[in-house]
């Protein structure tokens, strides 16, 4: 393989990505670099895994060539594993992560149950007329008591990582690029692309 298109729109996830990548000779380039435009594509699956590959094969079957999607989001056992596939739609795409974070702190506190929690991130690449690759990674952490830490986006600031003693948003690049269930899912993909050539 010598080249795959990312079906995302987030220039973060894109660059992560490519710097993964290019150490094993496979160009990254975004859907929108390929189509001139990024696809709306409706996420209605039910798991992670369902949501990055309704993404990987219809972007698949627009440009007839390798795609990888992915899909993340937080789940917190207290509230039954929510926000779940809805993380980024949870509260209403609009509302502040200030306000769902305090919101999430507040549910666990209330709720009296354990504190655990972990960001998921699903990937998936298909191949014209192969069958698809998925992987599903997770990082471990609690829900902390507050708000704490000015890096990474989202969820972050509620997520505290016991081993480090910190939330994923006081954590640097390095340290969540070494725990992070996005850096977990590019590293078996990495593995997995590595064997396959
Ligand atoms: P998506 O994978 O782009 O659909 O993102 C899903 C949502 O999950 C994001 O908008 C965030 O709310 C949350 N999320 C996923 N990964 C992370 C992370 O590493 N830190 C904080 N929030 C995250």
């Amino acid at each position: 393989m010598k080249e795959i298109i990312v079906a995302s729109t987030n220039s973060g996830k894109i660059r992560e990505i490519k710097a993964m990548l290019d150490q094993i000779g496979i160009e990254v380039k975004s859907v929108k670099d390929v189509l001139g435009y990024n696809p709306d594509i409706e996420e209605t699956g039910t798991t992670f895994v369902e949501n990055a590959l309704i993404k990987a094969e219809t972007v698949m079957k627009l440009v007839n060539r390798p795609v990888l999607a992915d899909d993340s989001g937080l789940e917190v056992d207290a509230l039954d594993r929510k926000p779940g596939i809805y993380s980024s739609r949870w509260m209403g795409e609009d509302t502040s992560y200030d306000i769902k974070n305090q919101k999430i702190i507040d549910l666990v506190n209330a709720s009296g149950k354990p504190r655990t929690a972990r960001f998921i991130c699903a990937m998936a690449l298909c191949e014209p007329g192969q069958k698809p690759i998925t992987i599903e990674e997770s990082f471990e952490g609690e829900i902390y008591d507050h708000i704490a830490g000015e890096n990474g986006f989202g969820y972050d600031p509620i997520f505290y990582f016991p081993p480090l003693h910190k939330t994923s948003a006081e954590m640097s690049m390095e340290e969540k690029n070494e725990h992070s269930h996005r850096a977990k899912a590019l590293k078996k993909l990495y593995k997995i692309l590595k064997e396959k050539d």
